[in-house]
């Protein structure tokens, strides 16, 4: 027997016992004839004693051991004189009677405490060391917590976790798709789902009625904190529903998961706020409202004084930044550098300060009168030291820019704690979604997502107007999940494909097994599916997904602890038939 113990377990109730543990050699220290280690598993530390005075034999070779060596020894548990509250088993150690070197170490390149000396790569490439640090395990622990959990929400409701293939074609989720090869079927390729879409859809067809999957899915798209190639989804889907049903349902999910694994409780129902509402108050589709300051528009009142800027503009908007009045010019010109950074792209901020006497200093005073800025700051709700902040331009443009700069003034006032969770519906998404480069219509979810009823008098004539059955769950800010109520009129579908400018063709091509499957009785249906890295991530109180993933991939879509993706061999490429363009590849 290895261990009659694990190294978190023991405590003072087993004093006198003899017992054996297994495990790594995390820290060790000589203090005169005593050599302390601290050997350490999966659920803890315990601190092993070695006496030079009772067996000098032994203690010696306790000196030889190194970081990491894998260990076991047998000996009796005693009271520690020198008590650690802190962890479960800081008031016992064992005295040790036998020692026995399982399996030796080269030193680690880079310390396994909380706070590691090893940098991002480093400890990527050697990731199962990293892995031993208490800090990443306890995200993988979390990470089974919340995947149980959702087994056991989802299976007392009656849904069925089914498996669905990897090698398929491609799915409608509109990133680029990663694809493998076929040996038996030369030039021929399969695609890693984006999602299981589709093959949900069927099983509904199929009369599987409730299904869900914690389920791998693949998109080759640019990566970023909250992304990764390949990324783990909470994939549902539903017959017989409709939004309210889903929404019901899952928020019932989100509520589980905070309660069973957070102890948050979330008395008031989860709220919704529609697309629209989202973009004009906050600037974007997945408002953090965790706090207020929202966005004002100020377009109808502030034109028409001169003001180039202004009078040029599409749109103005403004937010009010409570108890900044008294930001320096230096604090200023770090905002304004801020919003004009090229991923925000805003040409200029103005800032007006209502000063403790209630007047209001502007960066625009030679256009504005004071009555003008009061009605700014009416119009926001400012008052004595506050500070007004104003935007023009491009609607769409200076939204998400004042989007920004909220979300920026919101960490800076310290309104954005990760102890603290908001979850919200967004809903009533636009169906279609106007692309200027390529003049067509793409579908803002996918192109299986129902149109709302009432919207389907403009279906054909003005199809930029109908809204969607389309909700998204947005936490603090980050979309952890999406879905929508499916289209499962084969009419209907036709025409959004057209919609979507896809000919007969192509749809045939595509999609012709799902346009077939609906023609053999389509009960309604609908679905959602969580990014569930993301989830975890939120629930860690992490920024990054790479944190809750074993073995993630960076940012240049690599593992370079096992150095992939690598080039094939000629006889791997031969039998495949495929043939790599030398001058490509530099
Ligand atoms: P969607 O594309 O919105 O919907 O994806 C659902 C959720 O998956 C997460 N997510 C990601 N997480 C990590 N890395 C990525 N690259 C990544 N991409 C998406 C997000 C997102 O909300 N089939 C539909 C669902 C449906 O209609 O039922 C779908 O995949 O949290």
């Amino acid at each position: 027997m290895y261990r009659t113990h694990t190294n978190g377990e023991l405590n003072i109730t087993k004093i006198g016992t003899k017992v054996t543990l297994s495990g790594w050699v995390h820290r060790s220290r000589d203090l005169g004839g005593m050599t302390f280690i601290d050997l350490r598993d999966r659920y803890g530390l315990t601190q092993l004693v070695f006496n030079m005075d009772t067996d000098s034999g032994l203690c010696k070779q306790a000196r030889e051991l190194g970081r990491e060596f894998v260990i076991q020894v047998t000996g009796i548990v005693t009271e520690r004189s020198n008590k650690n509250l802190k962890i479960p088993t800081g008031e016992i150690e064992i005295a040790v009677t036998e020692l026995k070197v399982l399996s030796k170490s080269i030193t680690p390149p880079f310390t396994l405490e909380e706070k590691s000396d090893g940098g991002d790569d480093l400890r990527m490439k050697f990731r199962y060391l990293d892995l031993r640090r208490e800090v990443v395990r306890k995200n993988l622990e979390l990470r089974h917590r919340m995947a149980q959990e959702t087994r056991k929400y989802l299976s007392s409701l009656d849904f069925l976790e089914i498996e669905t293939p990897v090698l398929v074609n491609s799915t409608p989720e509109g990133a680029r798709d990663f694809v493998v090869p076929s040996r038996m079927n030369p030039g021929e390729f399969y695609a890693l789902p984006q999602s299981p879409q589709t093959l949900k859809q069927l099983l509904m067809v199929a009369g599987m009625d409730r299904y869900f999957q914690i389920v791998k899915c693949f998109r080759d798209e640019d990566l970023r904190a909250d992304r990764q190639p390949e990324f783990t989804q909470i994939d549902c889907e539903m017959a017989f529903v409709d939004r309210e049903d889903i929404l019901e349902t899952f928020a019932g999910l989100i509520r589980h998961l905070f309660k069973t694994v957070l102890g948050v409780d979330f008395e008031e129902n989860i709220p919704r706020m529609t697309f629209k509402d989202a973009m004009e108050r906050y600037g974007c589709d997945k408002p953090d409202i965790r706090f207020g300051m929202e966005i004002s528009e100020f377009t109808s009142f502030a034109k028409g004084k001169d003001f180039k800027v202004f009078d040029s503009a599409d749109y103005i908007g403004a937010i009010c930044a409570q108890g900044c009045a008294e930001y320096t010019r230096k604090q200023v010109d770090e905002l304004t550098a801020f919003v004009q950074k090229p991923q925000i792209g805003a040409k200029g901020l103005i800032y007006a300060r209502v000063n403790d006497d209630g007047t209001i200093k502007s960066s625009v005073d030679k256009f504005y009168s004071p009555e003008d800025l009061a009605v700014w700051a009416s119009t926001l709700g400012a008052k004595a030291g506050d500070m007004i902040f104003v935007m023009a331009g491009d609607k769409k443009q200076t939204l998400n820019a004042l989007n920004e700069l909220r979300l920026e003034m919101g960490s800076r006032l310290g309104l954005r704690s990760k102890a603290i969770f908001r979850p919200l519906w967004v809903i009533d998404f636009p169906l279609l979604e106007w692309d200027e480069d390529s003049k067509r219509f793409y579908a803002m979810h996918h192109p299986f997502t129902s149109p709302m009823e009432e919207d389907m008098e403009y279906f054909t004539s003005d199809p930029g107007k109908v809204r969607a059955k389309a909700y998204d769950m947005v936490i603090n800010g980050v979309e952890v999940g999406g879905g929508s109520i499916r289209i499962h009129d084969s009419e209907i579908q036709k025409l959004m494909f057209k919609n979507l400018g896809m000919g007969e063709e192509e749809v045939k091509r595509k999609f012709s097994f799902i346009m077939d499957a609906f023609r053999y009785g389509a009960p309604p249906h609908g679905g959602i599916a969580f990014g569930f890295d993301r989830l975890v991530a939120m629930f860690a109180g992490l920024d990054s997904i790479r944190d809750v993933i074993a073995f993630p991939k960076n940012n240049s879509g690599k593992d370079v602890m096992i150095d992939t993706p690598g080039p094939l061999a000629q006889e791997q490429l031969d039998e495949l038939q495929l043939r790599i363009d030398k001058k490509e590849k530099q």
